[in-house]
């Protein structure tokens, strides 16, 4: 079949899936207390989301990533893994999740067994009454147990950081060396205006690129040229040993490069996480479509495929787009 690639030229060959809106947290930056989630009713089901997943891996897409809101709420997400697992060495290369890391600890082991070698964990706090205010839930220690059960299943851990200027700016060191000191990358991200929020976002913001030139006044960075088929870009931190990467859609664009489209649980494809641009492949699927016609509108959509995001730091106060980070899932 023939592979995915967009009208610029970039082959699609990562797709992440948003297998539930739903969070058991609510993040300041990402959602607001009272953040409203879609009626059961108008999620994809189990199978509905093996079909597409599969339909993607057909046509050359070798990285699936689950994320959320937090896909670990999502009920019989297990079952769906251990589905998509038959893919696994013949097309896809990885199953890998984004997980908040609050259920992680009873998911462990069966995310291992189910073919899952890597997880990326959000932490934007080791001080618990700081994560409580940013997460708005008191649950860091349950993420940190997670993390442990998640070692001793045998993932690899990655740590995901989102740089707030009031909340964490002054802890970043140290998160990295926490998080060096245990054997994890840690990733550090901007902030992004997706969605309304309870707060203005421009107030947190953090240039990544500026904690950068900061950071190589006490520290050797050295720039490494691994890629994981995500946006970041990483450096070995000489006296930690360890690998950080860092995730600056603000203070420098990366879309050039980008190989990800994202499907959400109700079955939208959206061609850019900046932009409003989908198709809708749900309704084509309860229609009883076949193989040929799902394949034609997924090239509907990837031809619809923008050059890139534009969010501004100047414009950070007004989302670029309706809906949060929790309905792509980043
Ligand atoms: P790996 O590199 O495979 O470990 O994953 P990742 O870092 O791409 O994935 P993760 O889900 O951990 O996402 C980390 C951050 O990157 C999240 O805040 C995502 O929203 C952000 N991100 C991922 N892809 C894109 C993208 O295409 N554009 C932008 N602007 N941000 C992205
Ligand atoms: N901007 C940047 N990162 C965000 N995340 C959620 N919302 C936003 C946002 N508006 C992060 C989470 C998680 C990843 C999936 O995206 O903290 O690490
Ligand atoms: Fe939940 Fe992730 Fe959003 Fe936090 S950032 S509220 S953990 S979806």
């Amino acid at each position: 079949m023939n592979p995915l690639v967009d009208p610029f030229g970039r082959a699609i060959t990562y797709l992440r899936v948003s297998v539930t809106d739903r969070c058991d947290l609510r993040c300041i930056y990402c959602m607001s207390e009272r953040m409203r989630f879609l009626p059961r009713t108008e999620l994809l089901t189990l199978e509905e989301l093996d079909r597409l997943c599969t339909a993607f891996i057909e046509r050359g897409v070798r990285r699936l990533r689950f994320t959320g809101g937090e896909p670990l709420v999502r009920k019989g997400f297990l079952d769906l893994l251990r589905g998509v697992r038959r893919h696994l060495g013949k097309g896809l290369d990885e199953i890998t999740l984004t997980t908040n890391g609050v259920q992680l600890a009873g998911f462990a082991q069966a995310l291992f067994e189910a073919g899952v070698r890597r997880v990326n964990v959000s932490i934007d706090s080791l001080d618990r009454e700081t994560f409580a205010r940013i997460a708005r839930r008191d649950c860091l220690p349950q993420v940190l147990a997670g993390i442990e059960a998640a070692v001793a299943a045998g993932l690899r851990v990655k740590i995901n950081t989102v740089a707030l200027k009031h909340d964490n700016a002054h802890e970043i060191p140290d998160l990295i060396k926490w998080a060096h000191g245990r054997g994890h990358d840690i990733t550090l991200i901007e902030t992004m205006p997706l969605g309304e929020v309870d707060e203005d976002r421009t107030s947190q913001f953090l240039s990544i690129t500026r904690v950068r030139e900061d950071m190589q006044s006490y520290w050797r960075l050295i720039d490494l040229p691994d890629r994981t088929g995500g946006p970041a870009r990483y450096v070995r931190v000489e006296e930690t040993g360890g690998r950080l990467g860092f995730i600056t859609p603000l203070t420098h664009n990366f879309c050039e490069g980008c190989s990800r489209v994202r499907l959400t649980c109700t079955g939208r494809l959206y061609l850019c996480l900046g932009h409003e641009t989908s198709v809708d492949l749900r309704t084509p699927l309860r229609a009883g479509a076949d193989a040929q016609t799902i394949h034609d509108a997924i090239d509907a959509g990837i031809a619809l495929r923008p050059k890139g995001h534009d969010f501004q730091i100047e414009r950070l106060s007004t989302p670029a787009t309706q809906r949060h980070m929790s309905v792509t899932g980043g």
